[in-house]
């Protein structure tokens, strides 16, 4: 019932409606009404408009996030705890002890959060999302970096889906406004022809304020909070999160990448742009002009007619602002 009711949003669904659909008797309808009401659900009953979903306690258990989901495999197995060191780092765990596709670890706080290249992810208690999604792809370990862009595209759609305007940095760093909202991490396993597992970590800054960022982040960090202007509800958004995910896998295993990367170019905040690429100890300044079949970012240098530099990894600077 929960799940009906939050995908009907902001709308009314009849008692009829609920009963017909999940096969309740009208009495039955209320009594989980009030069972909801009791665990901290808020919800709007009004005489010939039916019910509908005010407010869902901001908790990222099991408990919230299960009836959220409608997914085959992404989430049905969720690991979910107070804190943790880092949420990749005991994703990686159960995956090494044989953890199946789709199971995914969620912390309301990190101890140790980590990003890309060494950093240092911001991972205060009950503010944000932070999780990990094991993945058990059937690809060569040469296009695991499909599915971290992949992933961008899927967190994309859920900030636009919560109103927030976000875009993508390549590889896959989500900005919204110029500042960073959500950063992706993926970790894997391998053998030259076989990825065992893949984790995707995710991190997104969904009600933090300017305070929960240390000073020298709060000119380059921003949240949805900040970005709408009022907290979102934090289960609806990880459920939203993790049913894109699956959606985009889903259509990743029958249409291929080309798919993603259409995706992801449609999303892109980089392409077009004038860059700055860091990769292995060099600067490559030029035009993003696009990414590769292979996920691979192509940067023009010297103007029209210039060299081609194609970057597997790096971070991006972008050099103007749109
Ligand atoms: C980045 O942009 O540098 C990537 C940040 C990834 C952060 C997430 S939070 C959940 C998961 N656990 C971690 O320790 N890191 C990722």
């Amino acid at each position: 019932m929960l799940g009906f009711l939050a995908e009907a949003g902001e709308a009314f669904v009849s008692g009829e409606a609920i009963s017909d659909k999940l096969g309740f008797t009208r009495a039955a309808v209320w009594k989980h009404v009030e069972a909801l009401r009791a665990q901290g659900y808020r919800i709007d009953a009004v005489p010939a408009r039916g019910y509908r979903l005010a407010a869902i306690p901001d908790r990222l258990t099991a408990l919230e996030l299960r009836p959220l989901l409608d997914t085959h495999d992404v989430g049905q197995v969720l690991h979910a705890f107070e804190v943790v060191g880092s949420t990749n780092d005991h994703a990686k765990g159960l995956a090494e002890e044989g953890a199946t596709h789709g199971e995914v670890v969620i912390a309301e706080a990190q101890t140790s959060g980590r990003g890309r290249r060494g950093r240092a992810w911001v991972s205060p208690a009950h503010r944000n999302a932070y999780f990990s999604v094991i993945l058990r792809p059937d690809l060569p370990p040469a296009r695991a970096p499909e599915l971290t862009l992949l992933a961008s595209v899927a967190v994309c759609d859920a900030l636009r889906q919560a109103g927030v305007q976000a875009g993508i940095k390549w590889p896959n760093d989500l900005l919204a406004g110029g500042k960073k909202i959500a950063g992706i991490l993926t970790e894997l396993s391998a053998e030259p022809e076989r990825v065992h597992w893949v984790v995707v970590g995710i991190g997104v800054n969904v009600n933090a304020g300017p305070e929960d960022f240390p000073p020298e982040l709060r000119g380059e960090a921003t949240s949805v909070a900040i970005e709408r202007g009022e907290p979102a509800p934090r289960a609806l958004f990880v459920a939203a999160c993790l049913t894109a995910l699956e959606g985009w896998l889903d259509r990743h295993d029958e249409e291929g990448f080309e798919v993603i990367r259409q995706a992801w170019r449609a999303r892109s905040d980089t392409l077009g742009r004038e860059v700055m690429v860091r990769t292995e100890g060099q600067e490559v300044v030029g035009v993003a002009e696009d990414i590769d079949d292979a996920g691979a970012l192509l940067v023009r240098r010297g103007g029209r007619g210039g060299e081609l530099r194609r970057i597997l990894s790096g971070d991006v600077q972008l050099l103007r602002a749109r």
